[in-house]
């Protein structure tokens, strides 16, 4: 069973990459569309500013955000983690409204663990202020041993969490059913490194290793395709962008069939499944993909 599955995957993969994708692809440097909101000591641009290196050590961790806003798109990022020992440390990527009480917020953290354990990726969605919708994976792969792509594809149908081509996370709009979706405001791309060793690893009982620092995270081939708010009005309700379209408004065969590969070999933390906090499980957890 598992050896059909890789063998799917592998096809699946060889057909992304036959698959001409509609992307506007740009040569772009960070700092055309990010700006450092902590610590820029900490942070160093390379590759003639088209990749960066983020540091923590006992004096800060550091932290970017976008320079524009956007409402829907679809938004990439090529990330290369600590490796070794990065117990306590996190590595959040996410888009966030910044609107305190009505926070819109969709999170990839990356939280690290002890040499030879597995990194563990936590995402959450917050809609309309309500969030409490933490879902955990181990991840498959080495992230520290290469790069690999975290994306988010966002529009009017639903939210949908990647690593690579596999959908790891799908936030159906079912707002028909009283159930608050993320499409009232316009988010900012975020990212920090920083020390949460108070909760991260093993629920806070593994800590940094402060003997190991410098701790570093690579980023590189941001690419966001997306409506800018403000801009030009029109833009956040056309179907005609591609992350809006027909194809990208429910996942196909291949990424049905991925996603449930994910879930079923790697989640580790389900919201919708954890009786203490959930008694019965939030509607959206009932909704399908
Ligand atoms: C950086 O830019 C210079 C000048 O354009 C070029 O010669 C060099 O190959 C570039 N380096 C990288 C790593 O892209
Ligand atoms: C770290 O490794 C332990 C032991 O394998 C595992 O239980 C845990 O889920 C991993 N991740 C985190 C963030 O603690």
């Amino acid at each position: 069973m598992a050896n059909f599955t890789y063998l799917l995957i592998t096809i699946s993969l060889f057909l992304d990459l036959m698959t001409v994708h509609p992307s506007t692809a740009r040569p772009t440097t960070f700092l055309q569309d990010f700006y450092i909101t902590w610590s820029e000591s900490h942070i160093k641009q390379m590759e003639n500013g088209t990749a960066i290196q983020l540091q923590l050590d006992p004096t800060s961790g550091c932290g970017f955000a976008s320079k524009n806003k956007y409402l829907f798109g679809h938004i990439s990022m090529k990330i290369k983690l600590i490796p070794g020992d990065s117990a306590g440390t996190v590595t959040a990527f996410y888009l966030n409204s910044n609107t305190n009480e009505i926070r819109d917020e969709l999170d990839f953290e990356f939280l690290g663990n002890r040499s030879g354990q597995p990194y563990t990726v936590q995402t959450n969605v917050f809609a309309r202020g309500k969030g409490n919708r933490e879902q955990r994976m181990n991840l498959w792969f080495d992230p520290a041993a290469e790069f690999h792509t975290y994306s988010v594809l966002w529009n009017q149908h639903h939210i949908v969490f990647f690593i690579d081509s596999v959908p790891i996370r799908v936030f159906k709009n079912i707002e028909s059913k009283g159930v608050p979706y993320v499409n009232s405001q316009s988010m900012g791309i975020y990212s920090t490194l920083w020390n949460a060793d108070d909760w991260a690893t093993r629920g806070g009982l593994e800590k940094i290793d402060w003997s190991k620092a410098p701790f570093y995270t690579y980023y590189k081939d941001f690419d966001i395709d997306g409506c800018t708010v403000p801009g030009p009005p029109s833009c956040t309700n056309k179907t005609n962008n591609w992350w809006a379209a027909p194809p990208y408004q429910q996942l196909d065969p291949i990424q049905s069939r991925k996603y449930r590969w994910a879930r079923l070999n790697h989640m580790i933390y389900d919201y919708c499944t954890d009786k203490t906090r959930n008694p019965v499980p939030p509607p959206e957890c009932l909704a399908g993909i």
